[in-house]
């Protein structure tokens, strides 16, 4: 200190100039300590205050002349107060010093009695020989209330960020992690520790750990924000290696001159499954109420036509090979024909065309139908086929299989223009619940078909509605948007379901699941699909059930027109009554649906148990929705409507050459 070191300098010797120094000095100490913020005090050896400023005044309250003289203890509260005494007297003696030159930080107590924080640091000085202490004092309550605010503050943001239920996490400008809470911990699998300090590249799957560094590095550069102050969706990496979707928002701060960045994680897997669930809810309810309404157009359509082929082809018969309307006649069958093709796509999508399932060899069923797929595909198309050896049986409508098969790689040849390759396969999948879409068809086991190019493949959009009816990409006159329909609509009503792995550019794989057939038939395959031999025409008694007059009439015409003896019916009952009173009936020709609760299938068990030789054609054109599913023997045969009338005369002679 040296500040009082007045009495005897020998610096100067000059006495007159050495005193008016003195002088000047004092005055210009005077002026600092009366002007100084910090509180100035002075006492003796024995704590008696020769000195108290006004800045001292203010911060105890007490007027100088009330201080000075007095014991400095009267400032201090306890403890201090008690032990300034010894604390003075053991400095006297043994010169040990606790405070004197150090500064500290005690309590100050004010005239009122207040007690308040202070910094006090103590210099010593000589003066006539004996020592006296110096001491500054400044008032720390602000800084003290700023520190207890700052660390309340602290403690409840700690606490915040410790309980909180989303992650934060804490990176500076390099993306080194510095903060990592609990619930980050919960969300990724790694302590804090394991984090913290290291690059929070290590949460990210690609392609955001590839991209992060540059992103941090541009972002220091341009200083262009693409995340920061945004919430986003991305992807994260737990430590197991598992991804989930979570929402990520970042801010910015500074500490130092450094950004640093807040991110603040929310999980949404759930939120990510609720809303993936009710998507495929939505989109199973939009096919459902499509194929309804498009199976109900298609039945009315169903019946209309087989009134107009059927009516073409007797007015075609009465014309004269000559007569030039013939062709014209020809020419709206074919129409007509065409329609009727439509129809029955339309109903395959509603799952209301009349199945008959067999046991199939799905291997057998390709190999077989695959000089129709060459000739339809065309030279430049390779095509493979990559058979599972010991495949599955399945129980399928043949037919219908080959029709789907068909359309697929009808489908591929067009997104293949010029050449490319075809690959049919065949496996046998267990599949879990996850994998199957809509939620139709129960996990269990499947015959999974794949026709697969490598074709143009298809954008999310169109991938998103190519089993709506109606929908193609495919120029007017060249698609009528109902081939995956059709093949949809068939693959469920036979229990399975239908997968679409496609991306643009780079080719697509239509997957078809069948269901595994569990009890093997003892139906022998080959017997079946033998070319059935076709009969002379004989005629026969025939009983037509279908409640559509126009329908009925037409068909007893026609029926007649081929030479049969023909009675017709509105009705089960009807039949079985008709049957009761005149059994000398040789075929039953009846609708599958019928009105009355009673459809086809019931009537003719019923009509077989009273006449066990009669046959049976059945025909149908749709099945009604409480009836989806419903199927026929494997064994019967059936007419699909609208027919030409060569194809009912043939499935007629078929029937009736079977034993009885
Ligand atoms: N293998 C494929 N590669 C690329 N796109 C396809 C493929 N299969 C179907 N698509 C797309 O799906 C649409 C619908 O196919 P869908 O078979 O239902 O109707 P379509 O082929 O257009 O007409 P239709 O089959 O009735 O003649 C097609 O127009 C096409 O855009
Ligand atoms: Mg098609």
């Amino acid at each position: 200190m040296g500040l009082f070191r007045g009495g005897d300098s020998g610096w100067w010797n000059d006495k007159r100039t050495a005193e008016q120094q003195l002088r000047e000095s004092e005055s210009r100490l005077r002026a600092v300590v009366e002007t100084a913020v910090d509180g100035v005090i002075l006492i003796d050896a024995f704590g008696l205050v020769e000195m108290f400023n006004p800045a001292c005044e203010s911060l105890f309250g007490y007027r100088a002349d009330e201080v000075l003289g007095q014991n400095v203890k009267m400032l201090m509260p306890q403890p201090y107060e008690a032990e300034h005494d010894v604390y003075l007297r053991r400095y006297r003696h043994t010169g040990e010093r606790r405070i004197i030159g150090i500064g500290r930080e005690v309590a100050g107590r004010r005239k009122d009695g207040s007690v308040f924080p202070m910094e006090l640091s103590v210099g010593e000085a000589q003066r006539d020989g004996r020592p006296v202490f110096a001491g500054i004092i400044r008032d720390i309550s602000q800084r003290k209330q700023a520190e207890q605010s700052l660390r309340e503050s602290e403690g409840r943001l700690r606490a915040l960020v410790d309980t909180a239920v989303d992650g934060v996490i804490l990176i500076d400008a390099v993306g080194t992690v510095q903060m990592f809470n609990p619930a980050c911990e919960q969300l990724f699998g790694y302590r804090a520790e394991e984090v913290i300090n290291r690059n929070v590249r290590m949460l990210m799957p690609e392609p955001y750990q590839s991209e992060h560094d540059g992103y941090l590095k541009q972002y220091r550069d341009d200083g262009v924000r693409r995340i920061i102050g945004i919430g986003r969706e991305v992807a994260a990496r737990r430590k197991n290696g598992s991804v989930f979707p979570m929402e990520l928002s970042v801010g910015e701060a500074t500490r130092g001159d450094q950004p640093v960045f807040v991110g603040i994680i929310r999980d949404i897997s759930a939120r990510k499954e609720a809303e993936a669930a009710r998507e495929q809810l939505q989109q199973a309810q939009k096919m459902e109420a499509i194929g309804q309404l498009t199976g109900g157009i298609a039945h009315d359509f169903n019946n209309l036509m087989a009134v107009m082929l059927g009516n073409l082809e007797l007015v075609l018969d009465r014309l004269p090979p000559t007569d030039d309307s013939a062709d014209l006649i020809r020419t709206a069958i074919q129409s007509v024909e065409r329609g009727a093709q439509l129809t029955q796509r339309l109903l395959a999508f509603s799952r209301t065309q009349t199945l008959k399932p067999r046991q199939i060899d799905v291997n057998h069923l390709i190999t077989g139908m695959i000089p129709l797929v060459r000739l339809s595909l065309g030279e430049a198309v390779d095509i493979r086929m990559e058979f599972e050896a010991d495949v599955w049986m399945t129980m399928i409508d043949a037919a219908q299989l080959e029709n789907a098969l068909l359309n697929l790689a009808n489908n591929s040849r067009d997104a293949m223009p010029g050449k490319g390759r075809l690959t049919i396969s065949t496996a046998n999948i267990a599949v879990g619940p996850e994998a199957i879409p809509d939620g139709g068809a129960p996990p269990g086991e499947y015959v999974r078909v794949a026709v697969s190019d490598d074709g143009s493949g298809m954008a999310p959009d169109v991938l998103a509605h190519v089993f709506e009816p109606f929908f193609t990409t495919k120029e007017v006159g060249h698609g009528s948007g109902l081939g995956l329909s059709m093949v949809y609509g068939f693959v469920n009503q036979s229990h399975g379901f239908v997968t679409i792995d496609s991306a643009a550019g780079t080719g697509t794989s239509v997957n078809l699941y069948l269901p595994r057939m569990i009890a093997p038939a003892t139906t022998d395959q080959h017997a079946t699909e033998s070319p059935t031999r076709r009969p002379a025409g004989r005629t026969w008694a025939i009983l037509v059930v279908e409640d559509d007059a126009a329908l009925r009439h037409l068909t007893t015409r026609m029926l007649q027109s081929l030479g049969h003896s023909v009675r017709e019916v509105s009705d089960g009952p009807a039949a079985l009554r008709a049957l009761r009173q005149d059994p000398a009936v040789d075929l039953l020709y009846t609708d599958v649906i019928l009105p009355g609760g009673q459809n086809g299938v019931d009537v003719a068990r019923e009509a077989r148990a009273m006449l066990p030789n009669l046959k049976v054609l059945f025909t149908s054109g749709y099945l009604e929705p409480q009836d989806r599913g419903a199927t026929l023997d494997p064994d019967e045969e059936l007419i699909t409507k609208p027919a030409r009338r060569r194809d009912i005369e043939a499935a007629i002679q078929r029937v009736m050459s079977r034993p009885a």
